[in-house]
């Protein structure tokens, strides 16, 4: 079945490509590293429209739990219990928040350092170096509980990420 549509993965994979090449030329003085930075956070606010507008399992609506809900599941995910989710589980669904909020932070500080006002500050710059390490970690932690879920499953979430289908819900999956 259809699941992830065209524009979640289109803009997660640009977000991904824009990420990566930011953070590749980091150090460069020209204006390569504050462009892709931009495009990064154009593809932040698209997905944050798309959030709240986009097809059934796009919506933030669909796959934001609450706190214990999502200790619930981390609980049950750890010793490997966890139910199948169709869309986002409720611990990928706190990790999309951190991972958009922590892009937002970024790209923020980023830009501030830019203007007349802050630039020059060398706070603000290991401020920016900091979230950008943080964003590394992240994407680590994303990329680790993404595949444990894989394992867990017997399923293939990154190629679910590419073509957007899944296998229908049976059983106990949570559709
Ligand atoms: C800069 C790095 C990355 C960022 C910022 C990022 C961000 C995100 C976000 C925001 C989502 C939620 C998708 C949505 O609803 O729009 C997501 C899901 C996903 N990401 Fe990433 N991601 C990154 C790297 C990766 C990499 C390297 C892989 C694979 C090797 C990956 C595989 C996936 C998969 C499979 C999902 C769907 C998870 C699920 O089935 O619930 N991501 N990612
Ligand atoms: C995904 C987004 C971004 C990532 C991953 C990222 C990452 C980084 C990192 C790691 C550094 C430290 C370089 C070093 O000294 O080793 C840096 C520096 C810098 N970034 Fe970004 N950045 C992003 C977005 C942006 C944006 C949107 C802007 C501005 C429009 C920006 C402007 C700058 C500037 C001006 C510096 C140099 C600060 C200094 O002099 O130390 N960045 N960035």
């Amino acid at each position: 079945m259809r699941v992830w549509d065209a524009p979640v993965r289109l803009l997660h994979w640009g977000q991904v490509a824009a990420v990566a090449l930011a953070w590749w030329c980091r150090n460069d003085t020209g204006p390569l590293h504050e462009r892709t930075g931009y495009v990064a956070i154009a593809l932040l606010l698209a997905r944050l429209l798309w959030g709240r507008w986009g097809s059934r399992y796009a919506r933030f609506a669909q796959f934001v739990r609450s706190p214990r809900a999502t200790l619930a599941y981390a609980q049950a995910a750890l010793v490997g219990n966890a139910p199948r989710y169709i869309g986002h589980n409720p611990l990928g669904g706190a990790m999309v928040l951190a991972l958009l909020a922590n892009l937002g932070a970024l790209g923020f500080t980023g830009w501030l350092y830019t203007t007349d006002l802050f630039w020059g500050y060398g706070w603000l710059a290991s401020l920016h170096q900091y979230l950008a390490w943080l964003l590394l970690a992240l994407v680590a932690l994303h990329v680790a509980g993404m595949l444990w879920t894989c394992w867990q499953h017997r399923e293939n979430l990154v190629r679910a990420m590419i073509t957007g289908e899944k296998m229908p819900p049976s059983g106990d999956d949570v559709a």
